[in-house]
């Protein structure tokens, strides 16, 4: 009897850890997904600042707009914790958050397209409108807006 309650007890325990794990993991791949955007941003202007090669851009870009693309998966119903900094925003308008994020996800693809074109004028005119659809969306559902 005693084994047969050690076994549920360590069954309940399973399934409370795995619930803990779920809540943990949720947040934290689209803050790295978040981070691995900032860091192409970051690439992206030093190129334009080193005024070029324009080419050396698309990877970057490409990227970026391959995260945006998943940003609305990042942002699961329910994945609203207190230490986070997502606004429940995200979710009373979500056809918005994630208007928001195709737009970042078409303006990244045409600096992609843009930085095959070389010419990094171009380049750098289309990464501010990229930049300027990060702050887009920051600015109604980040709480630390930038
Ligand atoms: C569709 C909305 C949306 C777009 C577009 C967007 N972000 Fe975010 N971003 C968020 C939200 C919401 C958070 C807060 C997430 C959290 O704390 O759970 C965030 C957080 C971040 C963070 C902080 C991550 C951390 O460690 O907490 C960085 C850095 C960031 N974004 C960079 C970017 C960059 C760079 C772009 C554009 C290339 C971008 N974001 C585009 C919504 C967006």
């Amino acid at each position: 009897m005693t084994r047969v309650k050690l076994l549920i007890g360590a069954a309940a325990f399973a399934v409370a850890l795995g619930g803990i794990v779920a809540q943990v993991t949720a947040e934290i791949p689209r803050e790295d997904a978040m981070k691995e955007m900032g860091k192409n941003m970051k690439a992206i202007k030093e190129i334009v600042t080193a005024g070029g090669p324009a080419a050396d851009v698309a990877p970057h870009a490409q990227k970026i707009a391959e995260i945006a693309a998943k940003i609305p998966d990042l942002f699961p119903q329910g994945s609203d914790t207190a230490d986070d900094e997502a606004k429940a925003e995200i979710w009373q308008h979500w056809d918005d958050f994630t208007a928001k994020a195709k737009a970042l996800q078409d303006e990244a693809t045409m600096l992609a397209s843009a930085a095959g074109g070389g010419d990094i004028a171009t380049v750098g005119a289309q990464f501010e409108k990229v930049g300027g659809t990060c702050g887009a969306c920051h600015k109604e559902y980040r709480e630390k807006s930038n």
